[in-house]
């Protein structure tokens, strides 16, 4: 795959399993055990992923979508950007909003996605070329916390951060990616950064703990990860799905609680792994934002805010910084 001509590989799938026996071994010997959230996109948890940005309790894509569809033309006009670049792109389903701004303003040459997900970024990247036939589109299988430095400098760049995809850090590890980020930009140059917003578990909880079962199975899937990538032997259906809200963190933690008491083989790290039956292993945190605080945190970093926009109903944000 390294000469993919849609792909510029930085990540390889040999990279992604050393990275996830460092942190499986780590994750699974700490007190409480944790696992980080990007091994949950594989291609089925891609898959699953996109499922849930359909769901009716999942309101985070659509609210996002609103304000882009409302302000994706100011985003063009005020960034005059050349470059798009989206971090964690997944699909790249919403940034058609931002593509198709930028080209109206006649301003776009190019769009590189990054996505430690190589099968999702290879079939955006297909579609997207068809779709637009004169833009530069070319892939980049990477991880935005480590490989800051792939990105493409052709000058005048957007970089979108989107979805919310920002609250799978916690405080401590987000300043120092926004001040990683900054430093790969020159001044001039632009962040849109999408950020869910503190409100009511009552929205919350849900949106993470659906009626049809979709984010337990994304959940759940995580183990199908370590099963076949690390030869481990976790019984899947003996761990329950669980959404917590923190109000003092003011996250969502999901969690997978085992059933019963389980003993797990991990082949791969030669580790046996005991679970007390109720015993809940964290897979994610999902921040939740305010204006006041994400400011702040933007401006250590060493962005200014331009623009701060949210849905009518005021469940998320979209923020535009300066470098
Ligand atoms: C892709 C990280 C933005 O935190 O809302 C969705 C992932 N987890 N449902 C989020 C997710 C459970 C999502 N992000």
């Amino acid at each position: 795959t390294l000469s993919d001509p849609d792909l510029d590989v930085y990540l390889l799938d040999t990279d992604l399993t050393a990275a996830l026996e460092l942190d499986a071994r780590a994750g699974l010997t700490a007190t409480p055990k944790t696992l980080p959230p990007k091994y949950f996109y594989d291609a089925r948890g891609s898959e699953l992923f996109e499922e849930i940005t359909r769901l009716p309790e999942y309101y985070p894509t659509r609210a996002e979508r609103e304000i882009l569809v409302a302000q994706a033309a100011v985003i063009a006009r005020v960034t005059g950007a050349k470059t798009l670049v989206e971090l964690g792109s997944g699909s790249s389903e919403k940034t058609r909003l931002l593509l198709d701004a930028l080209r109206d303003a006649g301003t776009l040459g190019s769009f590189a996605p990054l996505d430690v997900s190589a099968s999702a970024l290879r079939d955006a990247v297909a579609t997207l070329r068809v779709e637009y036939p004169d833009l530069h589109v070319r892939g980049i299988v990477a991880d935005f916390v480590n490989h800051l430095e792939t990105l493409p400098d052709n000058g005048d760049r957007l970089v979108a951060f989107l979805g919310g995809t920002i609250g799978n850090f916690t405080p401590s590890e987000r300043a120092p990616f926004l001040a990683a980020l900054r430093d790969r930009l020159s001044p001039g140059e632009w962040l849109l950064l999408g950020a869910d917003l503190v409100k009511s578990p009552s929205v919350l909880v849900p949106a993470y703990d659906d009626a049809a079962g979709v984010t337990a199975e994304f959940n759940r899937n995580v183990l199908h990860v370590l099963n076949r990538t690390l030869d481990a032997d976790f019984d899947v259906a003996a761990f329950e799905h669980v959404a917590v809200w923190d109000p003092t963190n003011e996250w969502i933690e999901m969690r997978l609680r085992a059933r019963s008491a389980q003993r797990v083989h991990v082949g791969g790290l030669d580790l046996t792994v005991d679970f007390a039956a109720g015993e809940e292993l964290r897979t994610e945190v999902s921040a939740k934002f305010r204006q006041d605080g994400l400011t702040a945190e933007l401006a250590a970093a060493g962005f200014g805010l331009r623009h701060w926009w949210t849905d009518q109903a005021g469940r998320f944000a979209l923020a535009l910084a300066v470098a």
